[in-house]
């Protein structure tokens, strides 16, 4: 009895609270925007091990704009996805949103795996992120970043600047492991050939992938994912999406604007970057009134892929919202003819 009137009374607390100060339509946006992953997740997924990787991003992209333009905010695309290999697009400057209610900023990667999509491999995801307008990082021309992420022990520890061997040990501490049980996910690229010996040599392990780094860095801020960090250079849309995460999931991205040519660091230059400077967190997305929705395409470490059942389409996502740092995982059951408008 006492503890039910204890419990009563917090209800009652936390009631009044919100219907004072937090009953703003804002806190309703982390579950409108699920639909629009959803909705490209669903619409990418015929596509899966096609082997044509365009056709899923049109898809998805496609999806996702009818989606937003439901959805209840005056949103203008700030972070769009495409320019690097001229994939459809949902473009930078874009609106989306029905135009009512809050101005935000949106960042979009209506797959982020495209690749792993066409070829039917583990953690593709369909992203979105929606923030405070003018709160997003703008990277210019620089499609990509160096980055290190990690969760909230070691968040205030690393910093990008140090030898990669130190950030390791550092990690290492923070969470009370050797650092043989440490475990970096990295891209499996070329360019990251010396930084897999380094971390190797430090004597951590790797964990390497395909594509995908999304998922990589939410995987690094979370316990009981095996992963303990994600490092090395990805997309920089990739960086900002995330760092809306990494507000709610708490823990750390740091990035370093990487040019790939010397018109791009030019670009970059002249857009008023310092390009060695080293972005936090806040760097990415200033603002805490952030939101972060995902939803599987394919099966992953994060979240299952989108399944077919009978006359069912399965979707799995995971929603944030930083200002409150609530992480729902969202099951969704789908009737599939009533999705036909956004497969093909
Ligand atoms: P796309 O699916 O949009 O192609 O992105 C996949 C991805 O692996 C990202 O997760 C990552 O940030 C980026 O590509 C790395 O770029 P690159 O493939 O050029 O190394």
């Amino acid at each position: 009895m006492g503890s039910f009137v204890t419990e009563k009374n917090n209800y009652a607390h936390l009631s009044s609270r919100l219907s004072v100060s937090d009953a703003e339509p804002d806190r309703n946006l982390a579950l409108e925007l699920v639909r629009a992953t959803e909705a490209a997740a669903i619409a990418s997924s015929p596509w899966v091990g096609f082997g044509d990787k365009n056709a899923a991003d049109g898809a998805a992209v496609d999806a996702m704009r009818g989606l937003l333009s439901t959805v209840n905010f005056n949103g203008v695309v700030v972070i769009g996805e495409g320019e690097k290999d001229e994939a459809p697009m949902l473009f930078n400057g874009e609106q989306v949103g029905n135009g009512s209610g809050a101005e935000c900023d949106v960042a979009v990667d209506p797959i982020d795996g495209t690749r792993l999509t066409a070829l039917g491999l583990n953690n593709a995801l369909s992203v979105l992120a929606v923030a405070d307008r003018g709160s997003m990082f703008d990277p210019s021309a620089v499609f990509y970043m160096e980055k290190l992420v990690t969760g909230p022990e070691a968040a205030e520890l690393v910093d990008l600047r140090l030898p990669v061997k130190q950030n390791l040990h550092l990690i290492a501490k923070a969470k009370g492991k050797k650092i043989s049980q440490v475990t970096v996910t990295i891209l499996d690229r070329p360019r990251h050939a010396g930084l897999i010996e380094e971390i190797r040599a430090a004597g951590a392990r790797t964990k390497l992938i395909m594509d995908g780094d999304v998922a990589g860095a939410i995987a690094a801020t979370r316990e009981g994912t095996g992963v303990d960090a994600l490092m090395g250079v990805g997309g920089t849309p990739e960086g900002i999406v995330t760092a809306c995460a990494i507000k709610a999931l708490g823990g750390v991205i740091q990035g370093r604007l990487w040019p790939t040519d010397d018109d791009e660091k030019q670009q970059a230059i002249d857009a008023g970057h310092e390009l060695g400077r080293v972005l936090t967190t806040n760097d990415l997305v200033t603002s805490d009134n952030c939101y972060f929705a995902a939803t599987g395409i394919t099966d992953g470490d994060l979240l299952r892929g989108a399944r077919y059942k009978d006359n069912r389409i399965h979707t799995q996502s995971i929603v944030m919202r930083a200002k409150s740092g609530t992480i729902r995982f969202v099951d969704g059951e789908h009737q599939q003819d009533k999705w036909e408008a956004y497969t093909r």
